[in-house]
């Protein structure tokens, strides 16, 4: 079995996409986080976005690994653990930069389809249903107004001590969301087939006994 489950950045992808996964015991892969390492590289190596060359022969010789501990994916490079700094904020913007290259791209979507070919899954990202897997048995398109996905995000910051500006936080999601729906190759786009959710006003209880209430139906 594949799912797809693209959206905007800040949607609740990853949490819905972990309760799903644990709920029909299957594996959970964020494609996220691999755009994250990637670009996670290139910063590392100094290679900025305008240097495809440096880019496609940084592509050739990446170590990128993922790896499942009790169950969580952990994002390696070259044999570090690199899970937690892939989420720093200028790893965000960078992601969301190299991952409109087109190398970059089919780099890492080859090796999302060789994970999905191997497994039964559910996949998280802004392509999958469109691109990377068209053909997924289910697919669900994940949304939330840009002010409410904000907020979350700027809750969840405030729960670690962090001092936030949530006006900050909006206006870096909603440029996020231009880059990655105006990008030339395989932007965020809902796919025609997929289950469109706006969790604006839904719990995230709802969204997951909704989309498994889907999966069950069919
Ligand atoms: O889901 P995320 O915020 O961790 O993703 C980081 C960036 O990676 C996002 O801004 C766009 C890119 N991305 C992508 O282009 N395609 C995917 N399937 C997943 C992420």
């Amino acid at each position: 079995m594949q799912i797809a489950l693209d959206g905007p950045a800040g949607a609740g992808k990853s949490t819905v996409a972990k309760a799903i996964a644990k709920k029909l015991d299957i594996m959970y892969l964020d494609t996220g986080a691999m755009y994250r390492a990637v670009a996670l590289h290139m910063i590392d190596n100094g290679i900025t976005v305008d240097q495809i060359e440096a880019v496609t022969n940084a592509l050739n010789t990446i170590d990128l690994q993922v790896n499942y501990e009790d169950g969580t994916q952990k994002m390696y490079l070259a044999g570090e653990d690199v899970s937690l700094r892939i989420r720093e904020n200028a790893v965000s913007k960078a992601a969301s930069d190299f991952s409109a290259l087109q190398p970059v791209r089919l780099f890492l979507v080859k090796m999302q389809q060789e994970t999905a070919a191997k497994n039964n899954c559910i996949l998280d990202g802004r392509d999958i249903g469109t691109f990377v897997l068209p053909g997924a048995d289910f697919k669900f398109f994940l949304t939330a107004t840009s002010a409410e996905r904000a907020k979350r995000r700027a809750n969840e910051l405030e729960e670690k001590g962090q001092v936030v500006d949530v006006n900050k936080i909006q206006a870096e999601i909603e440029q996020r969301d231009y880059n990655d729906s105006h990008r030339e190759f395989a932007p965020l786009k809902q796919a025609e087939d997929a289950v469109l959710i706006d969790s604006t006003n839904m719990t995230v209880d709802e969204v997951i006994n909704f989309v498994v209430s889907v999966i069950e139906g069919k």
